[in-house]
């Protein structure tokens, strides 16, 4: 395992923003690997940090208690749940949440594969979060914080949301343009992510105010997610977060007839996450790692976030080209301890092929996507190529003096 060194270094911070006027990182979260161990600190939006494994926006960053356990258990940063001005317009439903297992029969043995919920952003109110921000960064300076925010379709509020987040004291902000159930009626969370147009007004009204990074979170209940990610990133933000939920109805109670979660006898479809949803987030995260790359300069930053449990699963988000990989469903399954797994698991994969970094990897997949045709095209070429080296020479007049050697082992049997 790693041991962190945590150092407090204001003066040597990078900058974080391209925007002139933005405040730059106060942090310096270091990884000190033994000698020869895998490094696994990344340096993110200018943002240190002693490995890839943030926190994801939902109830493992809920209150004080929890962001600290998190810490204290050494993940590289932590988003914690997405607020807004006014806390009381969220109102939660019980059960909100329904676990879809992999027997199919639904046994209790066997393992979770599916997670839906159908819970709202925090409903604790907005100053208890930020007093309690405050105190984790008075009492973890060099730790990566960041805050997720969403509010209505309304500048000025977004405006005051910034600002007071930002005043907590938070290393960046997390937009949660995503959020697939519940306020659509008042243009928030994914009703903004999924409408190009507002969602580049809104990029705007963030981007003009912000001083610390950027981080736009993408929702996959939408055809191209690439199109928003390529506004919010023109539109200023340092990165970009993919994935949130995706929409799903967890199924139908067949005694009942009545839908799951079931809240006095309703439900309402949820978003779906954990080990089900891992391939999908692959697909997306893919296709926005290329678009940034045939489009962007280097320094725009992808977290990849979906079905992670294991540290094979992050070093696939990092193959693909991503610089953080976040975790929500997997803490709520097997708690915060995970993280030391994720990390002893990933520097396996590093030792097995000489990484020494993350950077050593990171995109190392992406240029082994191509299109449907172009499989075709290699196909065709490979077998062509094959079906030459069987054959051996046509005619006794191809003999050459060169090639000699080779043009008798084409036509050797064994
Ligand atoms: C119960 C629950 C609550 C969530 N709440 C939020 C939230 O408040 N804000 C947000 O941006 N994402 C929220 N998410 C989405 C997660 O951050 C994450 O994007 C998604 O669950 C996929 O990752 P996972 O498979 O690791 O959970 C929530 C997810 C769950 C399961």
């Amino acid at each position: 395992m790693e041991s962190l060194t945590l150092r407090a270094s204001p003066s040597t911070a990078a900058p974080l923003r391209r925007v002139p006027g933005r405040r730059h990182a106060a942090v310096s979260v270091r990884a000190s690997a033994g000698s020869g161990e895998p490094d696994l600190s990344v340096r993110v939006n200018g943002l240190k940090m002693p490995n890839p494994f943030v926190i994801g926006s939902g109830p493992p960053g809920t209150n004080y208690t929890v962001m600290k356990r998190a810490f204290d258990e050494g993940w590289g940063g932590v988003i914690a749940k997405t607020v807004s001005l006014d806390a009381e317009k969220v109102i939660n439903v019980t059960p909100r949440y329904a676990r879809l297992r992999a027997d199919p029969n639904g046994s209790t043995k066997s393992p979770i594969i599916g997670w839906q919920n159908i819970e709202l952003i925090s409903d604790r109110p907005l100053e208890t979060m930020l007093n309690e921000f405050k105190q984790l960064k008075k009492e973890y300076p060099d730790r990566i914080l960041i805050g997720s925010i969403m509010e209505e379709y309304n500048k000025a509020a977004w405006h005051e949301l910034i600002e007071r987040v930002e005043e907590s004291g938070v290393d960046a902000l997390e937009i949660n343009f995503s959020c697939p159930h519940g306020m659509p009626e008042r243009k928030m969370g994914a009703a903004v992510g999924q409408d190009c147009d507002l969602l580049e007004e809104v990029c705007g009204w963030i981007n003009e105010k912000a001083t610390v990074p950027v981080w736009a979170k993408m929702t996959p209940n939408i055809t191209d997610i690439t199109k928003p990610a390529r506004i919010s990133l023109k539109s200023g933000c340092e990165g970009v977060s993919a994935i949130n939920t995706i929409m799903s109805v967890m199924g139908i109670n067949l005694k009942t007839l009545r839908p799951e979660p079931c809240v006095e006898g309703y439900s309402t479809p949820g978003g779906y996450s954990a080990r089900a949803v891992h391939p999908i987030a692959l697909a997306k995260v893919m296709q926005i790692a290329r678009m940034m790359k045939e489009e962007f300069a280097d320094g725009q930053s992808l977290s990849a976030i979906g079905g992670v449990e294991t540290g094979n699963d992050a070093a696939e988000f990092i193959l693909l080209g991503a610089d953080t990989v976040q975790v929500c469903t997997g803490v709520m399954m097997h708690g915060y301890g995970l993280v030391k797994k994720l990390c002893a698991e990933l520097q396996d994969f590093m030792r097995q092929h000489n990484f020494s970094s993350i950077e050593d990897f990171r995109g190392a997949s992406l240029p082994y996507f191509t299109t449907h045709t172009d499989l075709v095209h290699r196909q065709r070429e490979a077998i062509n190529q094959r079906k030459a080296i069987r054959k051996g020479l046509e005619s006794d007049k191809d003999w050459t003096g060169d090639g000699f050697v080779k043009e008798t082992e084409s036509m050797v049997s064994n």
